[in-house]
């Protein structure tokens, strides 16, 4: 196909579509620095441009794809745009080649060999401990101190997920460790993406030094706890199932990817579900009546248990809305990118091979054609709205086609249940002050989040059933060290 001029529409299959540039490309560098300083006003703007833009980041051209449609025909053509561009490169030093950042010859074997540890059976399985992670996690919280609501999250996730691969909670220093690096690595991995210009991150400046120190931290915690289980017993989970794979059954799998696809699940397991919950608590303190509706509904379902159980699920409507509602206003992946392994025609455009190509939910989920008044929180769009959106569905928090997120099932219901665990007990208010606006890294959400626990129901919050045995209650523990001296507010005040 010949190229095709500047914002020329283009017949393709049933479609005709829109390319373009955006505005100000020239210096290189200009757009990398519009995504890191003002990254969503950036992509919001992009769509007037076209159904797919050019921009640059640094030295590095790239299109990012506009319209729903353009992009679920990316996501199912994962030969042709497969895993890479400056996003997955500069995570391929820290997950290696697990299943995340694998390309697309490895992927369906990687997949096999995990899929089954997140089977709805398997998730359903976990919703006890779920309850019980999350009643952990505000078990310590008192009424009218201040808790850091995104530390508390990142516990009660990082709790969650090393259950399904390590059959137990991480102690809570591995957790505190987990999440200090993780707050490290996200704010790198950024800068790197939007400016992938490596020899700026050889310097031996204090921010480089950090990030290196960071990865470095979590791949030995992942080592020391490969080596913990080898001299150990062996366990039904997920580490089990990679050992036994290593050790005999899979001649594909080495120890190197043992090790990879744990860090991969560990830190995708950990930092998105506790993105969402945070922002969910967020939002719903500046959303009363959503906040209220949340409630009634806690309240009837429950009762006057303290967590949900398997066949509550069902039955929290309005609980899951206000996830998924989360989910499109802020979802924590909102960036991604992809590179072409052919030349392609793509809309309207011929993409060479070795293109960058990127795609975002948070643009597809702020259209206003899709979802009206975007930058509203309307738990209720998710009330009247029937299936799931369809083939082209711009709703897309954890992708489309054979690479959509392993966790989906396991996120939706561990966000479920905690939401509606801790809103059972506490109403959690912003203090007083305008409310800090998030900046996104390379994942979105809350990542220091003071809120004040204000009681609901005047009880104390009872200790989960297994809370006193080994790390849940570390857990609990770890969680109630993010109390501050300065919460000691009255809690009217909020
Ligand atoms: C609210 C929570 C979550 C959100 C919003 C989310 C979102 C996403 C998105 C958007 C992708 C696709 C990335 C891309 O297209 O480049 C993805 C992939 C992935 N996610 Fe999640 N995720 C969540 C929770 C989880 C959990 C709990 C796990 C597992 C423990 C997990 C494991 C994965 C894995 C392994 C992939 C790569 C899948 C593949 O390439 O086959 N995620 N996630």
């Amino acid at each position: 196909m010949n190229r095709i001029p500047e914002s020329t529409p283009t017949a393709e299959s049933e479609q005709s579509w829109k390319s373009g540039t955006a505005p100000g490309i020239f210096p290189p560098v200009s757009h990398g620095i519009a995504l890191f300083r003002r990254p969503l006003e950036f992509l919001n703007s992009l769509p007037t441009h076209g159904d797919l833009v050019e921009i640059r980041l640094g030295p590095v051209r790239a299109w990012l794809v506009c319209h729903p449609r353009l992009v679920h025909d990316m996501l199912r053509d994962t030969g042709t745009f497969d895993k890479g561009g400056p996003l997955y490169e500069r995570l391929r030093p820290l997950m290696g080649g697990g299943v995340v950042t694998c390309p697309h010859s490895e992927h369906r074997r990687q997949r096999r060999l995990l899929q089954p540890a997140f089977r709805p059976a398997r998730v359903t399985a976990q919703i006890d401990a779920m309850g019980e992670e999350a009643l952990a996690v505000c078990l310590g919280w008192r009424s009218g101190r201040t808790v850091d609501v995104s530390a508390a999250m990142m516990t009660l996730t990082t709790g969650a997920v090393s259950r399904v691969l390590f059959s137990d909670s991480l102690d809570a220093a591995r957790t505190a460790e987990v999440r200090d690096c993780l707050a490290e690595v996200v704010h790198g991995l950024f800068v790197r993406t939007v400016v992938p210009v490596d020899v700026l991150f050889r310097l031996p400046t204090p921010a480089n030094r950090r990030y290196r120190d960071a990865v470095a931290r979590l791949h030995r915690l992942v080592d020391a706890a490969i080596a913990e289980r080898r001299a150990g017993a062996r366990r039904d989970d997920l580490l089990g199932t990679l050992l036994a794979a290593a050790e005999g059954d899979d001649p594909a799998v080495t120890d190197q990817e043992v090790h990879d696809q744990l860090v991969s699940l560990l830190l995708t397991g950990s930092e998105s579900p506790s993105l969402c919950l945070s922002s969910a608590f967020s939002l719903l303190a500046r959303h009363p009546e959503a906040e209220r509706r949340l409630h009634t509904e806690v309240d009837t379902v429950l009762g006057g248990r303290p967590c949900p159980g398997p066949d509550d699920l069902p039955r929290l409507v309005h609980t899951r809305a206000v996830i998924e509602e989360t989910l499109r206003h802020s979802p924590p992946g909102w960036l991604f990118t992809r590179v072409t392994t052919r030349d392609v025609d793509f809309g309207g455009r011929r993409l060479p091979r070795g293109t960058t190509v990127l795609y975002s939910p948070y643009l597809l989920h702020h259209t206003p054609a899709s979802f009206p008044e975007p930058e509203r929180f309307r738990p209720e769009r998710w009330l009247s709205r029937g299936g799931d959106g369809g083939p082209y569905s711009p709703m897309i928090p954890f992708s489309a086609g054979s690479r959509k997120c392993l966790g989906d099932s396991f996120a939706m219901a561990q966000t479920t249940v905690a939401l509606a665990t801790i809103a059972r007990h506490w109403r959690l208010r912003h203090p007083p002050g305008p409310v800090t606006p998030v900046r996104p890294t390379v994942t979105l959400g809350p990542r220091s989040l003071p809120m004040i626990c204000v009681p609901r129901t005047g009880d104390t919050v009872p200790a989960p059933a297994r809370a006193a045995s080994g790390s849940t209650r570390d857990t609990a523990l770890s969680g109630r060290t993010e109390f501050r001296k300065a919460g000691d507010q009255d809690a009217d005040r909020a």
